[in-house]
């Protein structure tokens, strides 16, 4: 079993395949990286880039280098994000917006200053020059669009999944290299230094053989305006959020050697309010709630329950917002108990007495306050 930081890891789940170098130098490698290395096929670091570790400006743009140039495609939920921090970085320049949606590409270009707009990948990749695509498209169109971009040469950073089944994400990455373009896809969790600080207290044997281990990752899928694709075939729990869990247990207890697992339907229907605010019924085609079995080898083994169903009253809960302007997550922690009434209503008791910005923060996010001890 090789577990990170070592030589070499190679993490394998059951849809996908990567390998990426680690090792205790790699922060030197990734300070020290140019646009003429990023663009000459380095794995694992301008996923870095773009996910937000924060590299100085200076140690990724050498001298007489002309700036990285971006095309996004899928200006939903999560673009603006990409967009945003990509921006922030003098070394990106974003220059095309795509969504099949065009009205989304638009809003995005017009938002955030991006000067070319289109509806389709083949009008993206025959439109302005751009080195690198950044998919963040819904799930199921993963595999089509990661494909058309290695295909027309360009560097990728793909959301998670990077394709739909194990072979069409080998064929991917085979393609990736045949065309020498650099290929990267999220989760990277394994990229964190929360990450880095578990596998190092692993390798040094301080917590002992390890021979389980379990995660588990769900939401009551409540919180935020959604695509119909999180519930149709190609999406689910497992793709969007089981897959976090995945690169974590085997990126910190090594490859999985064998896998079983299990997958079901809670609701039959959802219903979905859509980024344009309109409530589409929705029926649910694929994993809403799921549970897989690891055997990483030498007995040790791991299980991953995930689900877009789930509803853990026992905690507080965390409310995640995201500044615009500011560029910053605010991370809301409440005390209280959340649970379901007979209507479906999402109802958060708690006994504070909660500030009406913040009240109506999780009004909008659909959760009715109950206070447990009026004054
Ligand atoms: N929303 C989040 O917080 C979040 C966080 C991390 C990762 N992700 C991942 O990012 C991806 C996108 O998520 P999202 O929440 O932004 O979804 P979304 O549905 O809000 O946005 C996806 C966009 O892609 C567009 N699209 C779909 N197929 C396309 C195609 N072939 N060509 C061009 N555009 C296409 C859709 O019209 C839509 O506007 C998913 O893989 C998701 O798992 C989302």
């Amino acid at each position: 079993m090789r577990i990170f930081p070592g030589a070499k890891s190679e993490y394998r789940t059951n849809n996908w395949s990567l390998s990426i170098n680690r090792n205790h130098n790699e922060t030197e490698s990734v300070e020290n990286i140019s646009r003429r290395r990023f663009l000459g096929n380095t794995a694992g670091t301008a996923a870095i880039v773009v996910t937000g570790m924060d590299l100085s400006a200076s140690a990724v743009q050498t001298e007489g280098t002309r700036k990285i140039r971006v095309g996004i495609i899928g200006c939903g939920s999560v673009s603006w994000k990409y967009i945003s921090e990509m921006q922030s970085k003098s070394y990106f320049e974003v220059i095309s917006a795509c969504d099949i949606i065009p009205s989304r590409a638009k809003a995005r270009a017009k938002e955030y200053n991006i000067p070319h707009v289109y509806s389709h990948i083949d009008e993206m990749l025959a439109g302005a020059e751009f080195d690198f695509l950044v998919n963040t498209t819904s799930m199921p169109s993963h595999y089509k669009v990661n494909k058309r971009a290695l295909q027309a040469g360009r560097h990728l950073w793909s959301e998670k999944p990077l394709a739909d089944s194990v072979s069409n994400g080998q064929e991917l990455i085979e393609l990736a290299k045949k065309n020498k373009v650099g290929f990267w896809a999220a989760p990277c969790t394994v990229t964190s230094p929360q990450f880095r600080s578990m596998a190092e207290t692993i390798a040094q044997g301080k917590l002992g053989r390890i021979c389980a281990a379990r995660a588990i990752y769900g939401h009551n899928g409540a919180f935020w305006f959604w695509a119909p694709e999180f519930f149709q075939k190609r999406g689910g729990c497992l793709y969007d959020l089981g897959v976090y869990n995945i690169t974590t247990l085997t990126g910190l207890l090594g490859p999985v050697k064998r896998v079983a697992g299990m997958w079901g339907i809670v609701h039959p229907e959802v219903v979905v309010t859509t980024h344009e605010n309109e409530k589409v019924r929705v029926k649910v085609e694929t994993d809403e709630n799921a549970l897989l079995m690891m055997d990483h080898g030498n007995g040790l083994f791991s299980h991953i329950q995930t689900g877009f169903s789930y509803f853990d009253s026992a905690k507080p809960h965390d409310f995640m917002a995201a500044q615009r302007g500011e560029q910053k997550d605010i991370r809301l922690t409440i005390g209280g108990t959340l649970f379901q009434d007979k209507e479906g209503q999402n109802i958060l008791a708690t006994p504070l007495n909660l500030p009406e910005e913040i009240a109506l923060f999780l009004f909008q996010r659909g959760y009715h306050l109950m206070r447990l001890f009026p004054s």
